[in-house]
């Protein structure tokens, strides 16, 4: 099967204890990528080795100048209008136009992260939500806590294949639900891809067939490997009925600071979204931090400085990536080149034989536990995207292995060559052993730059 509707997280057990306060049902459980993040954290001040894999940040300092900017914004106090300052808005849409996007200000809501911006979307669109498998841990997650059902659909690169989107849209309305939106995430966590134009187009024509919002997480835009290669936006084809929404957390590595933005449709849907998601965010955030606007709106305006500064980050992330999936590849995985962001996604099945009869594992939850228990090697299973349960995919998150201090990740950015500097090599070398260990196969380091 195709598709399946997602099932709540199990009922927490401590619902009602007698004499305590009572809980409701819990809809979702703490997010996986942040659950790992604790984890490590526990064991490196238990003084235990660690490959922290699992957490998706950027892993860079902020740029000087926007520092500059945000220490200058100091005095902006006040809660401003819910979509943001008008600077901001007219930068973000000064932003989507140097991507043949043109945009009116007007339709840009700014909130405190895209995935913020993301949850109010799919509460202001209403009805459930189609998504790829796999896919980003939150889009299944924010449904549910909108009330509304998450339908995976295979696909690929954050795209999910056409043909079964269709059938999903079709037997969901059978069944009596209503898919009223898809999300797409170009380029793609977990997978580290692009999905082709051509999937791109046939999912926004299933959407154009079948009313079909389109949602396209773009937060990783800027940041395919090869900067020249040709992008489509589903914004571009479907333009009325294609929300987008980026951010400075992976591309200026400003997670932290929390700031999204949301490109809202042309033609009549774009007001109507518009003030649905304002309504959602004025009883949710009130607005994005004041401060951190005025420094958004200058990355936004993308002055040379921080041009230059993403295109560092994007040598670095794909030189980075490449090594740790030439070390999955070399012992015995299945790995999809990586093509953007700082993610690689291999795949154990070559090696389920190896993993069943060394170590009694089946699926990709124990592969994961076992990494993280044996070797403090941290990643996440597919499953947590929403991959079928025996599957043995893992993520692998690069970009913490840059080093533990600003020094070192600043050195990252500047290296011709990364993964020489002494803490990534000895991560890329730590890797192979464990590899080699946990398969009984190969072992050894070979060139360090791959
Ligand atoms: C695919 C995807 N979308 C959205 C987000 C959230 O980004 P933000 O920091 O803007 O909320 C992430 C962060 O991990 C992500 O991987």
């Amino acid at each position: 099967m195709a598709l399946t509707i997602a099932p709540f997280p199990a009922t927490s057990s401590a619902a009602a204890r007698p004499g305590r306060f009572c809980l409701g049902a819990s809809r979702v459980a703490v997010s996986a990528t942040l659950a790992a993040n604790e984890t490590m954290d526990a064991r490196r001040r238990r003084g235990e080795p660690v490959l922290p894999m699992g957490f998706g940040e950027a892993g860079l300092p902020a740029h000087p100048l926007l520092r500059e900017a945000l220490a200058d914004a100091a005095g902006y106090t006040s809660y401003g209008p819910v979509a943001g300052h008008a600077r901001l808005r007219e930068a973000a849409a000064s932003y989507w136009g140097r991507r043949g996007l043109p945009t009116d200000p007007d339709l840009v809501v700014a909130g405190p992260g895209s995935k913020a911006l993301l949850f109010g979307l799919v509460s202001a669109i209403g009805g459930d939500v189609a998504v790829t498998r796999p896919s980003w841990v939150s889009y299944a997650a924010q449904a549910a806590l909108a009330g509304h059902a998450a339908h995976f659909v295979s696909g690929d690169a954050g795209v999910p294949d056409a043909g079964q989107l269709a059938r999903a849209v079709s037997a969901a309305r059978a069944a009596g639900r209503q898919i009223r939106s898809v999300i797409v995430t170009l380029p793609d966590n977990p997978t580290g891809r692009t999905a082709p134009a051509a999937a791109v187009r046939a999912v926004c024509s299933v959407a154009d067939r079948h009313d079909l919002i389109v949602i396209s997480d773009e937060i990783y835009r800027d940041l395919v490997h090869d900067g020249e290669a040709a992008f489509v936006s589903p914004a571009a084809l479907a333009p009325e009925r294609t929300v987008v929404t980026t951010g400075l957390s992976k591309n200026l590595a400003l997670g932290g600071w929390r700031l999204g933005v949301a490109r809202l449709p042309d033609g009549w849907l774009g007001p109507e979204l518009t003030g649905r998601l304002l309504a959602v965010g004025s009883e949710i955030w009130s607005a994005p931090a004041g401060p951190v606007q005025q420094a958004a709106a200058v990355a936004f305006a993308e002055p040379p400085a921080l041009a230059e500064r993403v295109a560092l980050s994007r040598r670095l992330h794909a030189r980075v990536a490449r090594a740790v999936a030439l070390r999955f590849a070399r012992a015995g995985a299945s790995v999809p080149a990586p093509q953007a962001a700082f993610y690689v996604y291999p795949d154990f099945s070559p090696l389920a034989d190896v993993l069943l009869k060394r170590h009694g594992i089946s699926g990709d939850d124990a592969l994961a536990a076992l990494l993280l228990a044996r070797y403090g090697v941290c990643v996440l299973p597919g499953s947590a995207f929403g991959e079928q349960v025996g599957r043995l995919r893992l993520r692998a998150a690069t970009s913490l292995l840059y080093g533990e201090t600003e020094a070192q990740r600043s050195a990252a950015l500047d290296a011709a060559d990364p993964c020489s500097l002494p803490w990534i090599a000895a991560s890329l070398d730590r890797l192979d052993e464990v590899l080699a260990d946990l398969t009984g196969i190969g072992g050894g380091t070979t060139a360090r730059s791959g």
